[in-house]
């Protein structure tokens, strides 16, 4: 699946931005709150007013301290997938519970520097794993092969039965970038500059995709 972010996207014309994308699988929505990361975007009442604009299921990356409070309400509001940093949670397995009761899904993410192993077993309650290939905060940064084996670890739990979830790659995905995170068992692909920075966001859209089907096969 692809998902392009509108991080990169015309903020004050979000509506047609998402149209633009349309052919997408999700639209990724990086929530910030100047405090996890160092920079600032969106909450609540734009995700709110994006779900009635857009039919596409709304994937909001909370990258805000106290996730245990604020998760829940994206859901609340129409997010399809809501994930949240494993580094600013206090307690993720009741976070990822309220949300998947409030009706979406639940997904874990885990900055560049963040080990896997120890969340092995708690991801059992998530249907989502978000792996960081740049350190969160901004668009247009330059992908990080070396958290590669953390995609593929999530893929090998997967494919042994030990864990049901998407892996999903944010930050950095491009044309060049793309077929390297899929045959390391990545199946979501988020992409902001890539996608909003073509002239053709929705041709940049298909592209990836074709090359991470391509890589898929491969692997
Ligand atoms: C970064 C965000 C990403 C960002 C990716 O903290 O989580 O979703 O939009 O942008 P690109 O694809 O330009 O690296
Ligand atoms: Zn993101």
């Amino acid at each position: 699946m692809i998902a392009p972010s509108i991080l990169s996207a015309d903020f004050a014309r979000l509506g047609e931005e998402a149209e633009a994308v349309s052919n997408a699988d999700w639209l990724h929505v990086d929530v910030m709150d100047a405090h996890f990361v160092p920079n600032l975007t969106l909450g609540l009442p734009v995700v709110e007013s994006l779900r009635r604009a857009t039919d596409l299921p709304l994937d909001c990356h909370l990258m805000i301290d106290d996730p245990d409070h604020w998760a829940p309400r994206y859901a609340e509001v129409g997010a399809a997938n809501v994930t949240f940093h494993v580094e600013a949670a206090h307690d993720p397995v009741a976070t990822a519970r309220a949300i998947r009761a409030a009706g979406a899904l639940a997904g874990l993410s885990v900055k560049p520097g963040t080990p896997l192993e120890p969340y092995l077993e708690i991801l059992r309650e998530f249907d989502t794993l978000l792996v960081m290939t740049v350190e969160p905060g901004f668009g247009g940064q330059s992908f990080m092969p070396e958290v590669l084996p953390k995609v593929r670890l999530a893929r090998n739990e997967v494919r042994a039965g030990h864990l049901r979830l998407f892996v999903e790659v944010d930050g950095g995905i491009a044309p060049e970038t793309i077929a390297a995170a899929a045959e390391a068992g990545a199946d979501v692909f988020v992409a902001g500059s890539a996608v909003y920075g073509a002239e053709d966001p929705g041709k940049a859209i298909e592209a990836l995709r074709v090359t991470a089907r391509a890589a898929m096969a491969r692997s």
